[in-house]
């Protein structure tokens, strides 16, 4: 059976997965009952400094969309930091490790933009016996106004600063949490490097608003008529955070830095392609919040029955494997050539492929054949976009299917090539054009 052990900058768990700084995260009553359930470590919810903590709304907190199923795609918040006092938390994270002394457990700090501030709390949290600490950089609403979370990780100078004061001030190994809200996420990155960090993790809630009420005209969630910006979170935003823990890992100022994967993991599969794309184990806020603490176990069971399947013997087999593959555009083989394929005993003649290739892409679906509603693929038209395969309802009932090198692109009219050759050499490309002559 694979071996799920997972050791993430000398933190050692059973298996690679957290419990994000969120809800499910912020009491003992539940880290013990996640632990339960067999999560292999948490990162409490944020802790912040010393005296009056901070206070929530007493209303509606949550925005969410949803899909036609009514299953929760996208969530949306406007939660602050704890709201409970911080001994209280310190006390009880201390007991829980000491409850639990082979699972994580990560302290998530939020303190203002002071040295004395981070030099005040660190030994606080050290004496919980603690495993590590987060930076948490990422909130972006409520506590960024006050000049911290989202509006620190927005700086990568300031981040470099902080990360520089957390690695002089403890010897707890340090993960920088990272915001999205930001054009190019491989510069806190570096940053967060630069300052000394252990490791990155990411990503925090995105900007958004989810809806409007129509009647009242108030953004949701709503509070007596008024609505804030909150954080998105949930499976719609995996394929950014995806994007930005890949940025990360191929980046080669950043490459080899450790990376914990946050963002919309719902199942094992979710959370092996994080781990494929670079992160060294994953961190779980929404699903868990939806299905319960439970679905650790279909995460682990799914984990490990795939890398038996695949002769993956340890998580260090599948980390980063992916990573060679992504690539800029510019150097993708644009002698590569595949087509659309329907199986027609597996079409429901719902006709959805052909509107959507003949509105808007290349009229390359039939509609009717002989008078009889037909839908097939013309590959003389068909450039391949796939985006048939993305509406049919029906899953495998089209693929894309790659022409050998040697065939003819009735398209076309050329024999497919056997040669990678891309944009950069191509002769359409004007810098290529130039470079030749
Ligand atoms: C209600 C709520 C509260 C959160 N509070 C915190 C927090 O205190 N500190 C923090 O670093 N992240 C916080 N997050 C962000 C999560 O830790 C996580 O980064 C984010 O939700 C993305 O993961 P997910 O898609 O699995 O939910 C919160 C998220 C939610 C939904
Ligand atoms: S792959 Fe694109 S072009 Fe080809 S049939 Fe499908 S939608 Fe049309
Ligand atoms: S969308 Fe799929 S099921 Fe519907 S007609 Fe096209 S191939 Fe058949």
């Amino acid at each position: 059976m694979a071996d799920l052990r997972n050791n993430f900058v000398g933190i050692k768990s059973p298996n690679p997965f957290w419990l994000a700084s969120a809800p499910p995260t912020d009491k003992a009553y539940n880290v013990e009952r996640a632990f339960k359930a067999g999560w292999g470590g948490v990162v409490w919810k944020t802790l912040g400094e010393e005296g009056p903590p901070v206070v929530n709304v007493n209303g509606p907190r949550y925005g969410a969309i949803w899909g036609a199923d009514r299953r929760l795609l996208g969530l949306n918040n406007i939660e602050l930091i704890t709201d409970r006092d911080l001994y209280t938390n310190l006390r009880e994270m201390k007991q829980v490790k000491m409850n639990w002394p082979d699972r994580a457990l990560i302290a998530s700090i939020m303190v203002p933009c002071e040295e004395n501030a981070w030099k005040a709390i660190l030994p606080l949290v050290e004496e919980t016996s603690a495993d590590g600490i987060e930076l948490n950089f990422g909130c972006p609403h409520g506590m960024s106004e006050r000049g911290m979370g989202a509006a620190v990780g927005q700086v990568p100078e300031y981040i470099e600063m902080v990360v520089r004061w957390c690695k002089q001030y403890t010897r707890m190994p340090v993960i920088t949490k990272l915001t999205p809200n930001i054009a190019d996420i491989r510069k806190p990155a570096r940053a967060a490097k630069a300052g000394g960090t252990d490791a990155v993790s990411l990503i925090n809630t995105i900007n958004s608003i989810t809806s409007v009420n129509l009647d009242t005209f108030s953004p949701e969630p709503s509070i007596n008529g008024k609505g804030s910006h909150g954080g998105y979170c949930g499976p719609a935003v995996k394929p950014i955070a995806l994007n930005m823990v890949a940025e990360i890992a191929r980046d080669p100022e950043t490459y080899g830095l450790p990376i914990s994967g946050i963002g919309g993991i719902t199942t094992w599969r979710d959370a092996a392609e994080f781990m494929v794309l670079g992160a060294g184990n994953v961190q779980v806020c929404t699903a868990a919040m939806t299905y319960g603490f439970k679905i650790v176990q279909e995460m682990i069971t799914g984990l490990s029955n795939w890398m038996d399947t695949k002769g993956h013997r340890t998580l260090d087999d599948i980390c980063g494997r992916a990573v060679p593959n992504v690539s800029d555009w510019q150097y993708l083989n644009l002698n590569y050539i595949a087509k659309a394929r329907i199986d027609q005993d597996a079409c429901i003649q719902c006709g959805r492929c052909h509107i959507a290739c003949e509105d808007t892409s290349h009229q390359a679906i039939t509609q009717f054949v002989d008078g009889k509603r037909h839908f097939e693929v013309m590959e003389d038209e068909c450039v391949g976009c796939n985006l048939c395969v993305n509406v049919c309802p029906v899953q495998d009932c089209i693929t894309m299917v790659g022409l050998e090198p040697g065939t003819l692109d009735e398209r076309t009219g050329k024999v497919v090539d056997a040669n990678y050759a891309n944009w950069t050499t191509h002769p359409n490309n004007p810098m290529a054009r130039q470079a030749a002559e």
